[in-house]
């Protein structure tokens, strides 16, 4: 039985690992996220370094035996009137580590640190990724909408859930 992960948030240091997992994703996860593949990998490290955040906006990531293998990332959303509110993105949890609880672990980290950041925090996931939708649902994100074809990728229409958890009424 492997170790527990390490869960921890990214610094710059993790540049070159952070970049090759959000990359991976993309590659291997076309239909779960809103970002293209195609359009991140010709993006210089500085745009990845913004991705990995400043306080209060991080990438939790999850490291086993040193390899990087999950991460999720908050954001708090700009302006006066948007900024009690965060977005959870980018979960990723590479395929030969699932099943284990490391997805479950990397959000949990992110709704404890957004709980002291903001009132609300939401998020968006395809409505036939069963796997997240089930993790989010058991984390307590609650579906307040759907976006209808919100995502096309290689030509198929995918609609999108919209979840969140209201900290504080
Ligand atoms: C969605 C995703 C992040 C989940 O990551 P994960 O690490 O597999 O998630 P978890 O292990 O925490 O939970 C998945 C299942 O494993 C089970 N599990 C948790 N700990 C476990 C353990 N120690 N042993 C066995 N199973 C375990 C959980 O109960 C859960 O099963 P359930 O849904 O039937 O309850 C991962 O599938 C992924 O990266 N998918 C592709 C990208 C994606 O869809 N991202 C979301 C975009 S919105």
């Amino acid at each position: 039985m492997p170790a527990d992960p390490e869960i921890r948030r990214l610094t710059p240091d993790d540049l070159i690992a952070f970049k090759a997992l959000r990359l991976e994703a993309l590659r291997t996860e076309p239909q779960a996220f809103g970002a293209a593949f195609e359009e991140n990998a010709a993006r210089p490290d500085a745009y990845f370094l913004t991705l990995i955040g400043a306080e209060p906006n991080l990438v939790f990531a999850a490291f086993e035996a040193g390899e990087l293998v999950g991460k999720a990332g908050f954001i708090v959303e700009v302006g006066l009137k948007n900024r009690h509110k965060g977005f959870l993105w980018g979960v990723y949890v590479r395929a030969s580590h699932r099943g284990r609880g490391i997805g479950e672990a990397l959000v949990r980290r992110v709704l404890d640190h957004a709980r002291s950041h903001v009132e609300v925090l939401r998020s968006a996931v395809v409505a036939t990724n069963a796997d997240a939708g089930r993790l989010y649902r058991k984390l307590g994100f609650q579906t307040y909408g759907v976006e209808p074809h919100a995502l096309k990728v290689d030509g198929r229409l995918y609609d999108e859930e919209l979840i969140a958890i209201v900290f504080a009424d």
